[in-house]
Formats: C-alpha cells, structure tokens, sequence
C-alpha cells in the first residue's frame, strides 16, 4: 500500500504560495482513502485546487466533492439539475429566452453577463458552505475567468497596527442584489445594462448577519481576513463613517489584483476552493459569448456567524440563491 502525500500530487502553485495544480488522480476512478486524505491536506494549505486534462463527468465531480465533505443541494430549485439535486448548472446562453440571471453590467468598458465582484459565498447567511466545486464543461471563446484571493495572503501583510485594530471587529452583511450599490471593493465604473429580457430569478428573505472580520484556520492557526467585500454593509457598533473609511481600506488593501490568480478556463477543468478561507470574483464574458459549468457545493458552518436580530435562530430554513 502506498502512502501517497499532499506534496506528491502537487504539479505547481497556481499563484506564489497559494492554489495547486493536482497531478496523479484519476478522477473517473476511485481512490483509496491515503490519496483522499493527501488531496484534503493540500487543499487546506493552498486553499483551491486544480483538476485539469481528465474529461470527469457529473459522477466524477461528485466522488471528489465528497472528499470535502457532505453536499448541499441548491436551495434554488430551477438551478438544480432535476434528475441530481446535488448539481447545479451556472450557464449562460445568449440565445436563451429566460436567463435565469438576466441583469448584465458594463465593467472596464465591456458589456458582460455573469459579472460577480469578490465574495465568499453565502456571506449573507449565518452559516458559510465549507467550499464548492466548478466543472467547466464549455469554457467562454473570450473572457470568463474566475478570480481567486487568499485572504490569509491578505492578513499577513497588513500591517501590525492594522491587525490590533481589526483582530475583534464583527461586520454586519446583507445580501445585495444590486451590484451598482455596492459600497467595497467594487470597481468605480460599474454601470447596470438595461434589462431587455425578463430574469426567472427570485428575490428571497435574507435578514443581516454578522461574522468575525477576522478568523483563524483550525488545522494551521494561520489568520484569515474574513471579508466578503460584495455583501459587507458596516461594522457592528462603530461610527458609520469610521466604519466606511475602514471597510474601503480593507477591502481595497484585500481585492488589489496584484494578489490574485485569475483562473483562465480550459475545458474539464475543475476548481474546488475553500470558502471559509479564499474569496473568488467571476469576470463575466461578451455578451455573445456562451458558457456551460455545473458545480457542486460543500455543506459546512463554520460556527461564527449570527444574525442582527437576536431573536432569529441561526438554523432558520432560508430559501438563498446561489452568489
Ligand atoms: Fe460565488
């Protein structure tokens, strides 16, 4: 038997310290509990990990994702595939008649679907999914990339004072729709398209949370700047314009692109990244461009987070949407 080692099926970082290329797993078999273990460990310290040149299905996708840990199906059921309520599919069509996502933006001077700014997901829920899997079963002719920041990267090089202030500051979240509001780390010339087809999406009942800005890795005792710019609304009982100033510095220091890999798509390639720990933006693609993605994603709390109002149970079923 084998002893196979996090070290060993590591090809290269995707970006200094930080993200691995995974090399040596069949993703279309199965494999032994050394090598589900030694994939575990790398993932904790690079924080997302890089599946590329096997041609994984749906099957494959879902025997790695649960190496993580439990799945959790999309709570949006016209995401869900309706044969696996564990796969969601995040596509776009520029042919489709009811986008499920129809509101675009104008970004850098480029009209685009798909634009995220930089978040974890669920940043709007007391709870944090643990991390997710993205299979690119058709990559975007142009653009689509999705971005990637270690946000232990980001705490580290703050400075000494920076981190004394900041260490036991909790900051309230609330889900925003409307990314042309948006208060952090969004990019100054953000404009919203007008809407030429109506979106099957729903609006859904998110009160604010609150989570730590600052938390640490359980299995490292590395600190993490726990900021999800795009939801980030205040910090809990400071003076609103001291807490603007201080959320646009972090967020800013954060999200600068000379800190993150930005991942270029090849078909079949699979991204599976940390949530309590890396915080990802997707670039959007042209307007005529299609794109196909099913992913998967990882249930987990990461047992910090609360809501603003005392009086609702953190456990609350919520209908969210997946960011
Ligand atoms: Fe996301």
């Amino acid at each position: 038997m084998s002893n196979v080692t996090d070290s060993m099926l590591e090809k290269r970082t995707l970006k200094g310290d930080f993200g691995a290329e995974v090399a040596g797993v069949d993703l279309t078999k199965s494999f032994g509990a050394d090598t589900q273990k030694a994939i575990r460990d790398l993932w904790i310290k690079r924080g997302v990990l890089l599946f590329r040149g096997g041609d994984a299905g749906d099957d494959a996708q879902m025997r790695l994702s649960e190496i993580f840990g439990e799945l959790e199906p999309s709570a949006t059921a016209d995401l869900n595939d309706p044969d696996n309520r564990f796969m969601m599919t995040l596509a776009y069509d520029p042919q489709d008649k009811n986008p499920k996502f129809a509101q675009h933006y104008n970004v850098g001077g480029v009209d685009r679907a798909g634009w995220l700014g930089w978040h974890w997901d669920q940043a709007f829920m007391p709870t944090i999914v643990r991390g997710a899997t993205l299979r690119m079963v058709k990559p975007a002719q142009e653009m689509g990339e999705t971005g990637f920041i270690d946000a232990i990267e980001a705490y580290d090089r703050l400075s000494a004072e920076m981190k004394a202030r900041i260490d036991d500051l909790e900051v309230v979240y609330e889900f925003n729709p409307d990314f042309t509001s948006g208060q952090f780390g969004f990019p100054k010339d953000i404009r919203a398209l007008p809407r030429e087809k109506k979106s099957s999406a729903h609006s859904y009942d998110f009160p604010p949370v609150i989570h730590p800005l600052v938390i640490t890795q359980k299995e490292s005792g590395r600190k993490i700047l726990k900021l999800s710019p795009m939801h980030a609304r205040y910090i809990l009982g400071m003076h609103r314009t001291e807490s603007n100033a201080l959320l646009s510095e972090l967020a800013d220091h954060l999200v600068d692109p000379q800190f993150a890999y930005f991942h270029d798509w090849q078909a079949n390639d699979i991204l599976v990244w940390d949530n309590w720990r890396v915080i990802h933006s997707a670039n959007g693609v042209p307007l005529d461009c299609s794109r196909y993605a099913r992913r998967t994603t990882i249930m987990g709390d990461y047992g910090h987070g609360r809501y603003l109002d005392a009086s609702l149970n953190r456990d609350r079923q919520i209908r969210r949407i997946v960011d």
